[in-house]
Formats: C-alpha cells, sequence, structure tokens
C-alpha cells in the first residue's frame, strides 16, 4: 500500500475513550473494516512483509478473524482460528496466559501439520500477552510461526518484549 493508503486507513479509527474501563483509550478498527479501500489497504499491508513466507493464517478471536480471513483469501492460503476458551468442540493445544487482572485461555483446532507455516494476524498489540501464548500455541502444535502482524500498537504498554518481534502497520 501507498502512504496516502495507509493515512487513509488510520483516519479511520474510532476511538473511545474510558471503555472498557475508565483511563482506557479503546481503538476499534470496525470503520476501518467498513470501507472498501482501507480494508484491502489493511490487509494487504499485513501480510506485505511476510507474502510466500507462510501457508497458514491464524487469526486471533474476534477481530483477528476478519483479516485473516481476507489475508487468506488474497494469498491462496488456509484460514486457522485461535479462540477463547470454551468455543471449540474438540481443542488439540490450549494456553493459558496472564492478563492485567487474571489468566486467559486461548484454543486452535486440530488442523496444523508440521508444515504449515503460520502467520499471526491480530487487530490489536497491547501487552502483547495474547500474541505471545498464540506463539506458544502453535509451538505446542508443531507448526512454525511464519511471522505475527498486527494493524495496532499501542507502544505505550510495551507488548512487544512479550510478544516477540511483529509487524506494526499503525502506532499509537
Ligand atoms: C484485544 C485485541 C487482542 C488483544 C490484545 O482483544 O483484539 O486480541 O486484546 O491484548 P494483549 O496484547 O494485551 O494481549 P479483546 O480481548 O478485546 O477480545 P475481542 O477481540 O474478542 O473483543
Amino acid at each position: 500500500p501507498t502512504a496516502d493508503q495507509l493515512a487513509y486507513a488510520r483516519s479511520l479509527f474510532a476511538v473511545t475513550p474510558d471503555f472498557p474501563e475508565p483511563g482506557v483509550f479503546f481503538q476499534d478498527i470496525s470503520p476501518v473494516l467498513a470501507d472498501p479501500a482501507a480494508l484491502r489497504t489493511v490487509a494487504e499491508g499485513l501480510l506485505a512483509p511476510f507474502a510466500g513466507d507462510f501457508d497458514m493464517v491464524a487469526g486471533i478471536e474476534a477481530r483477528g478473524f476478519t483479516l485473516a480471513g481476507m489475508i487468506a483469501a488474497l494469498t491462496g492460503t488456509g484460514f486457522l482460528p485461535i479462540r477463547k476458551a470454551g468455543k471449540l468442540p474438540a481443542p488439540a493445544g490450549r494456553v493459558e496466559y496472564t492478563l492485567e487482572y487474571g489468566t486467559a485461555v486461548i484454543e486452535a483446532p486440530d488442523v496444523l501439520t508440521p508444515e504449515h507455516r503460520v502467520l499471526i494476524v491480530d487487530d490489536v498489540l497491547a501487552t502483547g500477552g495474547t500474541l505471545a501464548a498464540s506463539r506458544e500455541l502453535i509451538g505446542q502444535l508443531g507448526s512454525q510461526v511464519a511471522g505475527a502482524a498486527v494493524v495496532l500498537e499501542i507502544e505505550a504498554l510495551r507488548g512487544r518484549e512479550i510478544s516477540g518481534e511483529v509487524h506494526a502497520l499503525f502506532h499509537s
């Protein structure tokens, strides 16, 4: 994508102060997904550094699903849902990780093989815990992580110190 196309997509983010709790500025990509040009810009921008290096795209529930599915369609690759606990009938793997308050669990279905090279995609990198756990989950299932890409990195939270290397299209 060009700089102008990226700037247009960036301009569409909706920021809601004090959601889901006081002091948090919630960054919602819904208007970006709703705009045909911005949606394509974001999907192409996320995959660009990894083109040819992956054959499966893992989307993290929930907003990562949309982007990962689109990247899979654009690149002729497969889609893997990384889901919150309890949604899959027969998960092949699970990873529990720490949140600011409490813990969370992610799971994946039994579709990966050791040959799969997986690109992980999500909308936002915050503390980095979800992405770190996703990497661990794919490793647990015996596949390789080809890379990780997010639309927006919230730099103040220093998530990449936990998540490892990640391609972020935008920063706040
Ligand atoms: C958000 C976002 C990432 C995660 C990042 O998901 O979509 O998946 O948080 O946070 P972290 O870097 O601190 O781990 P959310 O929990 O809002 O779930 P949702 O997409 O299902 O609404």
